[in-house]
């Protein structure tokens, strides 16, 4: 990954400055911190300014999609009725949904509802009822650039209080994960960040499925797991773009895959589960959101 380029040679992020009064030192620090031993992201998966641009564009349709949702939930309509609030808000504004054949998925959005962990599908059948919580995870695409965030919705907007406080607390972990978003750290800083607060809290963090690199692609390095150590994982390099999403559950972290539509995941113990998701990257100063 770091290819030899000479001191004045064009810089390989290709902003047309000189290699380097650009990413020389940026270059140096990460080889320095891969020869600690860290796990350094690669050239690809740093995002450029315009790179930037074209994912904030695309996340502007990401948010719409949830914003008209956030409008739109009520009680007694269907998670289709959700599925096709997107794919009109998607396609009105120009983007492709990025779930829709993804791997053969056969929906516009995943509607995870109660002990739904992430990747309900959407259906005709399934009526929102009063109470229930419902995570929905959008994802669209926009002149090949990718943006991914989800919401939770109390449907008819009250709940069981303890169902509440677990909507809650789990955005309120992605926000303390937020914090420890410091450029040149490990990922893993961020992580347990958010996995103490979910256990201080009774919960247990999902282990199996978790956050990404977004931007180029849907799903790209590193994953984003919340149950790694601190100074552990890749470090927060400025460029890098991906989601945090924890996966939280009220019981046992223990998952199932339905196995009828390969899909839909589930609490093993049937408890609930709750997510958000949003997208960022690391600034030289700190993180800036992309898609929430
Ligand atoms: N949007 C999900 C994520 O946050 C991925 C869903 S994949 C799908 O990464 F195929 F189920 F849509
Ligand atoms: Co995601």
């Amino acid at each position: 990954m770091f290819g030899k380029i000479g001191r004045n040679d064009p810089c390989w992020c290709g902003c047309g400055k000189k290699y380097k009064s650009c990413h020389m030192e940026f270059d140096e620090r990460l080889k320095q911190l891969k020869n600690e031993g860290h796990t350094v992201p690669g050239r690809n998966l740093i995002k450029t300014p315009h790179d930037i641009e074209m994912i904030k564009k695309s996340a502007k349709i990401n948010m719409a999609c949830l914003d008209e949702v956030a409008e739109k939930i009520h009680v007694g309509m269907s998670t289709q009725d959700i599925d096709d609030i997107v794919a009109h808000v998607t396609e009105k504004m120009g983007g492709i949904p990025a779930c829709l054949n993804y791997e053969g998925y056969p929906k516009t959005v995943c509607t995870s509802i109660n002990d739904v962990v992430c990747h309900g599908i959407p259906s005709k059948e399934e009526i929102l009822e009063e109470g229930d919580i419902i995570n929905v995870d959008c994802s669209t695409i926009l002149d090949g650039y990718f943006s991914d965030s989800s919401r939770m919705f109390v449907v008819g907007g009250e709940t069981d209080p303890a169902w509440q406080k677990l909507v809650d607390d789990v955005k309120k972990s992605v926000e303390i994960g937020l914090e420890h978003v410091i450029p040149w750290e490990p990922m893993g800083n961020m992580s347990d960040a958010i996995n103490q607060f979910c256990m201080s809290q009774g919960y247990e963090v999902v282990r199996e499925i978790g956050g990404h690199g977004c931007g180029k692609e849907f799903h790209e390095d590193p994953f984003v797991s919340y149950v790694i150590p601190q100074n552990t994982g890749m470090i927060m390099a400025p460029g890098l773009c991906f989601t945090i999403e924890p996966m939280v559950n009220m019981g046992s972290h223990n998952v199932l895959v339905d196995e009828d539509d390969e899909w839909t995941v589930f609490t093993e113990d049937g408890s609930l589960s709750a997510q958000w998701e949003v997208q960022l990257v690391v600034t030289d100063d700190g993180y800036e959101l992309l898609s929430w």
